[in-house]
C-alpha cells in the first residue's frame, strides 16, 4: 500500500556534503521524494519535533546537535515506505546498524546518525505536518 513517510538529513551528513549520496540512495531504493527543503531548526523547533525524548538523558545532546547547521527534510513516497526507509537507514546506533544501510555508511556515532525516519505511520503524519504544510507535497503519479 502507498504511504508517505518524513525524512531528515541530519547536520552532521549535511555539513560533509552528503545529500547527494543520500538522495541517491533513497531514489535507488525505488522511493519518490514529493517534498523537500533546508532548515537551520531553532531550539524551539528541534525540542517541539522531539518532544517525546524530552527528559531522556540524551534530549540536550540531540536538541544541541540537531540545531547545530543546517538539515535537509523530505517526504518520501512509495509502497510500504515506513518500515522499507527504516530498513534502509539501519539501526540508531551505527555499530548496530547492517552493512550496506546509511547509517552503517555515514554515520558518526549514536547522535551524528546522519539520517531520521518516522517510526509509524502516527509519526509519519505528525512529522510531515510538523514541516510541510498540505500544499508543499507533489503529486508523482509516475
Ligand atoms: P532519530 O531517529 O532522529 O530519533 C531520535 C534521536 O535521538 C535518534 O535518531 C538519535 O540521534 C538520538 N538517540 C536516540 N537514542 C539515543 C541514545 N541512546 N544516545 C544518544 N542519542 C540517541
Amino acid at each position: 500500500t502507498l504511504e508517505r513517510t518524513f525524512s531528515i538529513v541530519k547536520p552532521d551528513a549535511v555539513q560533509r556534503n552528503l545529500i547527494g549520496a543520500i538522495y541517491q540512495r533513497i531514489e535507488n531504493a525505488g522511493f519518490r521524494i514529493v517534498a523537500a527543503k533546508m532548515l537551520h531548526l531553532t531550539r524551539e523547533q528541534a525540542e517541539g519535533f522531539y518532544a517525546e525524548h524530552q527528559g531522556k538523558p540524551f534530549f540536550e545532546k540531540l536538541v544541541n546537535f540537531m540545531t547545530s547547521g543546517p538539515i535537509m527534510v523530505q517526504v518520501l513516497e512509495g509502497e510500504n515506505t515506513i518500515a522499507g526507509y527504516r530498513e534502509l537507514m539501519g539501526k540508531t546506533n551505527p555499530e548496530e546498524a547492517a552493512r550496506g544501510t546509511l547509517r552503517a555508511d555515514y554515520a558518526v556515532n549514536h547522535t551524528f546518525n546522519s539520517v531520521h525516519g518516522s517510526d509509524s505511520p502516527e509519526s509519519a503524519q505528525r512529522e510531515i505536518s510538523y514541516f510541510f504544510a498540505a500544499d508543499e507535497l507533489c503529486d508523482r503519479e509516475d
